[in-house]
């Protein structure tokens, strides 16, 4: 099974300068939820928008064309989406983080998506990939709650796809 985490501004905007355009603690909440305990397939430039390198907790693996990039362990480093049916299992449930070029890349082969929709409008250099949700049916959607630290509306949606 593969799955889509991400969260969106009310224009699709993903990224800003190598990072993300908002702080919403709430939704880091949610996304280390989801993937705590699973395996988290990203690009070589979303793992560098990480601090402390690899996610505690979940298995990293990295995509770059460079086969000397250097991973802190444990993660782990493939050139291409064929090399990640080699070193997972085939019912290991793979949860796709992004950045714009993986999700592109996996676009066809999506089962679930968990999208975080911010309603506000920020600036930013990376949009997410056009997804096209009639292939998909909305299976919960939660109002976000806002307080200071969480100044945005955002709505948790998850879609199934349709078979
Ligand atoms: N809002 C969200 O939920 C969210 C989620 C994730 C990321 N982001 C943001 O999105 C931005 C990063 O996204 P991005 O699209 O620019 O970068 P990305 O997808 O994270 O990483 C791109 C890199 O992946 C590697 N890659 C791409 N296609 C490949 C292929 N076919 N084969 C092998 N390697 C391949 C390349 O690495 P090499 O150059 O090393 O070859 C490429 O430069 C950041 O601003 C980040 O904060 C936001």
């Amino acid at each position: 099974m593969i799955s889509f985490v991400w969260a969106e501004d009310a224009d699709k905007i993903i990224g800003q300068n190598g990072s993300l355009p908002w702080k919403l603690p709430n939704d880091m909440k949610r996304f280390k939820d989801l993937t705590t305990g699973n395996t988290i397939v990203m690009g070589r430039r979303t793992y560098e928008s990480f601090p402390n390198g690899p996610l505690p907790n979940r298995r990293n693996i990295v995509i770059s064309r460079n086969n000397e990039y250097q991973v802190k362990s444990p993660a782990e480093l493939i050139n291409s989406k064929e090399e990640l049916s080699k070193v997972t299992k085939s019912d290991e449930d793979i949860m796709v983080i992004g950045g714009k070029t993986i999700f592109q890349m996996f676009l066809d082969d999506v089962d679930i998506l968990y999208v975080t929709k911010i309603h506000h409008e920020f600036v930013g250099d990376t949009k997410m990939v056009d997804i096209d949700y009639n292939k998909f049916k909305l299976t919960e959607k939660k109002e976000g709650t806002m307080d200071e630290k969480n100044i945005y509306p955002y709505t948790f949606e998850t879609y199934k796809k349709i078979n």
